[in-house]
């Protein structure tokens, strides 16, 4: 049985209230969103230019790519908002058929954002239907069956589409090509963490101490939807057990209740390093016995635990698997008796 997890990066999908948070502490302009400065200073300087020259261009395509909670979503509501521009949002898996996103396509307004989440996920049939679309903005359709059938080309307006992933290695390369902008969203820095986590404090009005939310940002494996997600189990607890102002004390005993360690590694986590070395000392060991050892599908291994402990250097990547570091049998050693 996998371990259900709180550090999970990903948005937990039946979980109404994360989704009402989540939204309401959205950044919605680039002076909001913090950190990135790499990929914001580019989009900036992009969306100026299409701005300047006002003769009808659009910005080019954008992908963006990363770890799940680094802000890919966000950052699509950023830019439409910065271009004043609506963003149209769908998904890979939501597009069934090359008819669906025809409709998608034929409904959007010159310069609209069309939002692809999962875009890795597309089927085959609406990937190719979205090339051209993507590249001389015209639509090939087949209009009836047989040799009635005859194929029409329709124009489609100017939009821009904006691709999210979290594997880039699953992009077929004709659709890769399609994208001007191509950027990878880098874990944060602790500092921009901690800013993060002082401006959900503010939004939902809670006080929180320095020192507390200088922990919490080093347990929130440099991904702000985990800084909220735990910035908010830590207002939880302030509430039930003090006076609803998060200090180091309130802080430091629920991330003990959470079982989140000093470097922000919760139980599956640790679950995952000590299986790899106690069955496998430091050889490697491939995916698909990892996910046999912890219980879990591989691609959740792949997308969600692997990442941050690769960050962080406590697993290593090798042609023959996956190796626990040096670092990692030492964190497995000090995290044993302590949290
Ligand atoms: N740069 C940022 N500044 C402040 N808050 C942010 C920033 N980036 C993300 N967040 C917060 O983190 C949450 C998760 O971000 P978002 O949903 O954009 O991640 P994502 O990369 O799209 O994740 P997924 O891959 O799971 O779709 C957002 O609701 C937002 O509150
Ligand atoms: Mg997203």
């Amino acid at each position: 049985m996998a371990i259900e997890r709180l550090v999970e990066p990903t948005a937990g999908s039946n979980d109404i209230e994360e989704e009402r948070m989540e939204i309401s502490l959205r950044p919605t302009s680039f002076s909001e969103y913090i950190g990135q400065e790499h990929l914001k200073n580019n989009l900036k300087l992009a969306i100026e230019a299409v701005k300047k020259r006002n003769d009808g261009s659009t910005l080019d395509h954008i992908l963006l790519y990363g770890p799940p909670g680094l802000g890919k979503t966000t950052m699509a509501g950023v830019i439409a908002h910065e271009l004043g521009a609506s963003l149209r949002v769908t998904s890979g898996p939501a597009i069934e058929r090359a008819g669906d996103l025809a409709s998608i396509l034929t409904n959007l307004k010159d310069g609209d954002v069309l939002f692809i989440d999962e875009i890795h996920r597309l089927r085959r049939a609406v990937e190719e239907v979205l090339y051209s679309a993507m590249e001389d903005y015209k639509l090939d359709i087949v209009i009836g069956k047989g040799p009635a059938a005859r194929s029409v080309r329709l124009d489609l307006p100017r939009f821009t589409v904006i691709g999210a992933t979290t594997r880039t290695g699953s992009l077929a390369g004709p659709l890769r090509d399609r994208f001007g902008i191509i950027h990878r969203l880098e874990y944060y820095k602790e500092p921009e963490i901690e800013q993060i986590i002082k401006r959900t404090a503010g939004i939902l009005k809670t006080k929180i101490q320095p020192e507390a939310c200088e922990l919490l940002a080093t347990r929130s494996r440099l991904t702000p939807r985990i800084a909220n997600r735990l910035f908010k189990r830590v207002r939880d607890f302030a509430d039930v057990n003090g006076d609803g102002i998060i200090d180091r004390e309130i802080a430091t005993r629920s991330l003990e209740m959470m079982e989140i360690d000093y470097l922000g590694l919760d139980l599956a986590d640790r679950n995952m390093l000590r299986l790899m070395y106690e069955n496998y000392g430091d050889r490697p060991v491939g995916l698909t016995t990892i996910a046999a050892l912890t219980g879990d599908e591989m691609t959740t291994i792949e997308d969600f635990y692997e990442p941050y402990l690769l960050q962080l250097g406590l697993i290593a990547r090798t042609p023959k698997g996956r190796v626990v570091t040096e670092k990692g049998r030492k964190h497995l050693q000090n995290s044993k008796n302590k949290v």
